[in-house]
């Protein structure tokens, strides 16, 4: 299976924090937002990544991430000339994606569980064309909303609709099989000019084929798309590593759990950062 991780929003809506730096490589506490998603990635056991970026941005992520290797990684590039919706990373992606499966994530989404890597490798490994999550939260409205039916089996999905059904989101992370090429191929724009997530995943529920998924009560979601919701991800990653004593996207740590790099070169990188309590973090894994 593939990842995509959908990095090419500029943040606008976070003016003029994001007027230098884009969105993706401000700092969420310790690491930069790109981090989790991309944590999210190789939890789900999934190396091969595509990172879509903002036009004339390939260098500053290719600065921070490289080819990935010090990950055990294979990161490649490519940068979204305009933003057309969610679907058009797939678009984009289609040749690095090839027959495979995918998986995409949306650059701005933090998860957290104790669980989570159990949780998204079934969810890689599950038959179901179509894997998406649903999220409780008290308000759902600037969301895709999903409504189950009391079987728990989704009967409908709505984009950031008036009067939600329900309060399950769909979080930005979705599981994909051969098929949603030819679905976000055949898309048509929405009201608001964007090719929707939402309509790839009401396909694939009209053909009977989509799985929803509800997290648990001990799953943290965030959004870190505004200054407030920014503020609250680093005081939640805070929280979590203080209290667990774990880091939340550590890709370093991720890559030698996966078996991806080794001790020694996990050892070295803590080396490098000696002077910051993420080095000594590597150093004491
Ligand atoms: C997008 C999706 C929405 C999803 C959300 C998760 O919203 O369209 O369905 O629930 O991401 O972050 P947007 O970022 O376009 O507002």
């Amino acid at each position: 299976m593939k990842g995509i991780v959908l990095a090419a929003g500029k943040g606008t809506s976070l003016y003029p924090m994001t007027k230098p730096v884009c969105k993706p490589l401000l700092p969420v506490y310790d690491k930069p937002l790109i981090y989790y998603p991309i944590a999210i990635l190789m939890q789900a056991g999934i190396s091969e990544i595509l990172v879509i970026v903002p036009p004339n941005e390939t260098a500053t992520f290719t600065a921070l991430l490289g080819d990935g290797s010090q990950y055990g990684l294979k990161i490649s590039y490519a940068e979204q000339p305009v933003p057309r919706g969610i679907v058009d990373a797939l678009l984009i992606g289609q040749e690095f994606v090839g027959d495979d499966r995918v998986c995409l994530v949306l650059g701005d989404n933090i998860f957290y569980a104790p669980t989570l890597g159990a949780t998204l490798k079934k969810a890689a490994a599950s038959p179901a064309a179509a894997t998406v999550f649903g999220y409780y939260v008290e308000d759902p409205r600037p969301f895709g909303v999903v409504e189950f039916d009391k079987n728990g089996k989704a009967i409908s999905i709505e984009e950031k609709p008036r009067y939600p059904k329900s309060n399950y989101i769909v979080p930005g992370l979705y599981f994909y099989d051969q098929q949603v090429m030819e679905i976000a191929r055949a898309l048509k724009p929405s009201a608001r000019g964007e090719l929707e997530i939402t309509d790839v995943n009401l396909e694939y529920l009209s053909r009977g084929q989509l799985q929803v998924i509800p997290l648990e009560k001990n799953f943290t979601w965030l959004d870190a798309g505004t200054a407030d919701s920014l503020l609250a991800a680093a005081q939640t990653i805070k929280e979590i590593q203080d209290t667990t004593g774990r880091y939340v996207g550590c890709l370093e740590e991720l890559g030698f759990y996966e078996g991806w790099i080794s001790e020694e070169q996990v050892h070295a990188i803590g080396d490098e950062l000696e002077m910051t309590l993420y080095g000594k973090y590597l150093k004491c894994l």
